[in-house]
């Protein structure tokens, strides 16, 4: 997600704030920008690209000052662009923000029907709109903030600076991080720690629904409303590398943590539960286009074609129109049969893999209609494909997909529903309970989450195993395979996804005791028979790991070790299902000490074939 800094003090911030801007990087970004309060105005540098850019704009066009606001933007409303790029200055403020202003198209209209004009098309710039018309009305700074925040929807850390207000720095938390870095005489406001911990380690965090004032002679903490919030500060001594991973260990750790998050803001603005409806604003088809397609391809690679085969049974079930999952590599090349009514989806964290690409291509080729559901904005297959569905998973930096895989079966599962709403397959009343269930995830993964000891305790029982076979049945036979893919790519030992009914024609001859066996047997259409599969391989002496519902004694009674998850609907069971292997497989390759965020061998992006 967007980079934020802050600072207000004494010295002169330029420096400060491109220095914190780059111990930001990791956090993946496409372009950086800085507004400087300078001679009662406010000065902007902001450049598409890397933050090298940036600073040659400013060696070409210096400019000084002591309190500032410094952004990078990993873009999610707008291609990544000049334009684009934060702050964005209107009339007598600059804006910077991290996250989703969901109600961004309401105000916009509102302001454009009061003759204001919009230069980005970013949510952010509706901040400064609204801020601009209170401030330029006389409003303070702080006042203008908390009359905006009343009128925002969604999830967002912004900071702000007026010219009326010299010294000046307004940041607001909702839903996404900022904290305030309390200096001697100097004060920084930040998404992230690491931006400014080379000069104070004296912190607090800001919580959801507060605002902080900060000026040379302090910082004040207030509630949305304006009540003073008091609590001490803390000192950090985390090291500069712990402070990147938010205080874990490694990036996939944060990653996995993050879901919950990154659920909530890739649901944000598409679904109105108590209505039943879903929203996408940028599918190329119509509903009466919609309602008369014959087939769905989905083509990806790896992790990414796990989430295809989930979304074959929730498209098949829910939108009841023919799919096909196919590899990217093997799609293009198999000269496919693309009849008329085909809407190919190419599914793709970083949207540049290539035989991805490639399949998409072909199916565009021979006429599909093609959508992409892809994590980074304006990367290719987002651009080639004629509509796209973002996951707002935020940055992934771990090799292992995470928050990307879980974030596009959310996806998946919203554009099944969309499809059954336009096909009137599902009753409005149908499709508010299966977005109930989409609701209540994020909390039900939070909840989990923190029984993260119970499954390193599992883990440390397995950690010499070599071999491992996951089984699933259904819906759940995708999450096995990605189970063992992330058991094999960070922990370099062998794993083997199954469908739980196929082990008895081979696999079954491998099982005893140095072959444990994974199921994934929550209760569910397929439970009994994947209970009989889970019996089968106890009584060839394999040692078993089951995931199952809470309550189910029998299952903890037949396995050596169970994981218990709460109760779910049949389709968001895989995104809740899919955590405990994700840990298990973390656990396991600390264990085994490899190098968790870049395994040996693998790529991020696979831009080859
Ligand atoms: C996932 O853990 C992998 N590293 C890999 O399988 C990945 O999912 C695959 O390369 C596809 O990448 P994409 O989603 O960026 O297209």
């Amino acid at each position: 997600m967007c980079g934020i800094v802050g600072y207000t003090g004494p010295r002169s911030c330029v420096e400060i704030l491109v220095d914190g801007l780059r111990r930001l990087e990791y956090r993946g970004y496409d372009s950086a920008g800085v507004a400087i309060q300078a001679g009662g105005d406010i000065a902007i540098r902001k450049s598409q690209g890397k933050i090298a850019r940036l600073t040659d704009l400013i060696a070409r066009k210096p400019v000084a000052g002591t309190c500032g606001i410094g952004h990078t933007r990993w873009a999610t409303h707008g291609r990544p662009s000049d334009e684009n790029a934060h702050p964005h200055r209107v009339g007598r403020v600059a804006v910077i923000h991290n996250g989703i202003v969901e109600n961004h198209r309401t105000i916009k209209e509102r302001m454009i029907a009061k003759g204001r004009t919009f230069c980005s098309e970013t949510d952010t710039e509706v901040i400064s709109h609204l801020l601009d018309e209170y401030v330029s009305a006389g409003l303070p700074l702080e006042e203008a903030v908390r009359k905006a925040v009343a009128e925002l929807r969604g999830s967002y850390a912004f900071l702000a600076v007026t010219d009326r207000e010299p010294g000046t720095l307004v940041g607001v938390r909702l839903n996404c991080p900022m904290v305030v870095g309390m200096g001697e005489g100097e004060f920084f406001l930040a998404s992230d720690l690491t931006a400014f911990l080379s000069h104070t380690r004296d912190v607090l965090f800001l919580e959801d629904g507060e605002m902080a004032i900060a000026t040379p002679a302090g910082v004040r903490i207030t509630d949305f409303s304006g009540k003073r919030r008091e609590r001490p500060n803390q000192r950090i001594d985390w090291s500069p590398a712990m402070a990147e991973k938010g205080g874990y260990r490694h990036f996939m750790l944060k990653e996995i943590h993050e879901q919950p998050r990154a659920i909530l803001d890739t649901l944000a603005g598409r679904m109105l539960p108590e209505s039943g409806e879903v929203f996408f604003e940028t599918l190329p088809l119509t509903g009466e286009q919609l309602s008369r397609l014959k087939k769905v391809t989905l083509v990806a690679c790896g992790t990414s074609w796990h989430a295809a085969i989930v979304g074959k049974f929730m498209i098949e079930g829910m939108a009841r129109i023919p799919v096909e999952v196919d590899l990217g590599s093997e799609y293009r090349y198999r000269d496919p049969v693309v009849e008329e009514g085909t809407l190919c989806v190419a599914i793709s964290q970083s949207g540049e893999t290539a035989d991805t690409l490639a399949g998409m291509r072909e199916a565009k080729g021979k006429g599909a209609t093609t959508v992409s559901i892809c994590n980074v904005v304006a990367s290719t297959i987002a651009r080639e494909s004629d509509g796209v569905i973002y996951t707002h998973a935020g940055p992934e930096i771990g090799v292992a997909s995470t928050k990307a895989f879980t974030t596009q079966l959310v996806a998946l599962y919203l554009m099944a529903l969309h499809l059954a709403q336009a096909r009137k397959v599902l009753t409005s009343g149908e499709i508010s309970l299966h977005l109930i269930d989409l609701a209540e995830l994020p909390r039900k993964i939070e909840e989990f989450l923190k029984r993260e000891p119970e499954i390193a305790a599992v883990a440390r029982k397995y950690k010499d195993a070599r071999d491992f076979l996951y089984l699933g049945r259904g819906i759940s036979y995708p999450i096995a395979l990605e189970g063992a893919l992330k058991l094999k790519e960070i922990s370099y030992i062998h794993a083997e996804g199954y469908p739980a009914g196929e082990m008895k024609h081979g696999p079954i001859a491998l099982i005893d005791e140095r072959m444990p066996v994974l199921v994934l047997c929550a209760k569910g259409e397929s439970y009994e028979k994947t209970f009989s599969n889970l019996e089968e391989a106890r009584s060839r002496g394999g040692r078993l790991i089951a995931v199952g519902t809470e309550g189910d004694d029998l299952l903890r009674e037949k396995s050596e070790d169970a994981i218990f998850l709460p109760p779910c609907g049949r389709y968001a069971r895989p995104i809740l299902e899919v955590v405990p292997l994700q840990l298990f497989a973390y656990h396991m390759a600390v264990l085994n000490g490899t190098d968790v965020d870049q395994p040996r061998n693998l790529a991020k992006s696979v831009t080859v074939e």
